[in-house]
């Protein structure tokens, strides 16, 4: 993490900052759309952080700013509501958390700083969240379990942005690790640090800087064709389920809510055959689940968009020769970003080329970074 980026939060604050919490954005390595499906996901935390500043201020107010946003007050002394600014909801979400754990939260004084980009599919609001919730503990003097964080914030998201999401983001940002992805069974919400550490292999994140409207409600309807799907197929979880029993109830489901379910089904067993090839050191196989990955998001999920198969297919078709391994569309889709899996010696080519031909083609300037996996939400002050 950048010390700019704490050292900006400390200056939006008119007094000494006594505490300072971080939390990063995630990206998914493979495992799309399944964390509310009792699948299994592979993101890791991003070096992209929210950066929050903090001091009490001996009122019963929260006063939070950030530069570029408009100023944001909260009253501590009454149950939290939805409420302007928009920004300021993930906050109130995670306040409300904590008040109905039973914590008397102290005014306080706050500044946020971002390197996390918004609406790019990297879990800048899961950052916002893990944050606000670190600054509290802090604050308090208190700790969560990582678990009781990571769901007090996902319920902060269903709560106060009314956004259905899953269990991956969250605890993303929570459990995240240097060198280590965070393998999720999103069945048990048990989590397993796996080690992604091998120098000669780079991880490319590309935001295409296009986010489309129907992203919102989009997200919400896949999630209730996912559980039309289940309810029709007659199993308690997805994890039962196999392509047979969806064969087999495909008159029931109708060809839409058919291809979902496929999704589903396959993606599960994608992302099972990405552990075995990591824990096999087979990342050309990788590779290969990642790419078929990206062809089921688009045609059976249909979350992908024209700029997201775009950036997926000059990734791919650098291909194998020029270092790129695999890539797919990562995040919620609709717009977002890419993740590209390639050979470290040759990342900053390809970032060149992927950022050359997406302009040419699009006229729109991408956003295109490499990163390992770093650390989760944690501390800054005191440290
Ligand atoms: C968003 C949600 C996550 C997950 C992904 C898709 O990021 O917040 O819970 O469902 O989309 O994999």
């Amino acid at each position: 993490m950048t010390n700019d980026l704490i050292s900006t939060a400390r200056a939006g604050l008119s007094r000494p900052a006594t505490v300072i919490a971080a939390a990063p954005g995630r990206v998914n390595l493979i495992g799309e759309h399944i964390d509310y499906c009792d699948g299994f996901v592979m993101p890791f935390a991003i070096d992209r952080y929210i950066v929050i500043a903090a001091a009490k201020n001996n009122s019963t107010q929260a006063r939070l700013s950030s530069a570029g946003l408009p100023d944001a007050l909260i009253d501590l002394s009454v149950p939290q509501m939805i409420s302007e600014p928009h920004w300021s909801n993930y906050v109130r979400g995670v306040i409300d958390g904590f008040q109905k754990l039973g914590h008397e939260i102290p005014g306080f004084d706050a500044c946020f700083a971002s390197s996390v980009p918004g609406g790019a599919g990297l879990s800048s609001s899961a950052a916002l969240e893990c944050a606000t919730a670190t600054l509290l503990e802090g604050l308090l003097g208190i700790s969560l379990t990582k678990k009781q964080k990571a769901l007090l914030c996902q319920k902060a998201e269903h709560d106060f942005a009314k956004v259905p999401c899953g269990i991956m983001d969250q605890f993303a940002s929570t459990f995240g690790e240097e060198n280590r992805l965070v393998m999720i069974d999103c069945q048990s919400e048990e989590v397993t640090l796996v080690p992604f550490e091998n120098p000669d292999l780079a991880v490319i994140i590309a935001n295409t800087n296009v986010h489309h409207q129907l992203s919102d409600g989009g997200y919400a309807i896949r999630r209730r064709h996912t559980e039309e799907a289940l309810a029709a197929i007659g199993h308690a979880s997805w994890r039962t389920v196999t392509m047979a029993d969806v064969e087999n109830h495909g008159d029931a489901l109708g060809d839409l809510v058919k291809r979902r379910a496929r999704h589903v089904v396959t993606e599960i067993a994608r992302t099972q055959a990405a552990a075995e090839a990591l824990a096999a050191g087979d990342f050309l196989q990788l590779g290969r689940l990642m790419d078929a990955s990206h062809i089921s998001l688009r045609d059976d999920f249909e979350v992908s968009c024209t700029e997201l198969d775009l950036m997926v297919s000059i990734a791919q078709q650098i291909g194998r020769a020029g270092g790129v391994l695999g890539a797919r569309m990562t995040g919620g889709g609709f717009g977002g970003s890419t993740v590209t899996l390639c050979e470290n010696a040759q990342a900053e080519s390809i970032i060149t080329t992927m950022r050359t031909a997406y302009r040419e083609a699009t006229q729109i300037e991408p956003e295109i970074f490499s990163s390992r996996p770093s650390r989760g939400a944690h501390l800054v002050l005191p440290g």
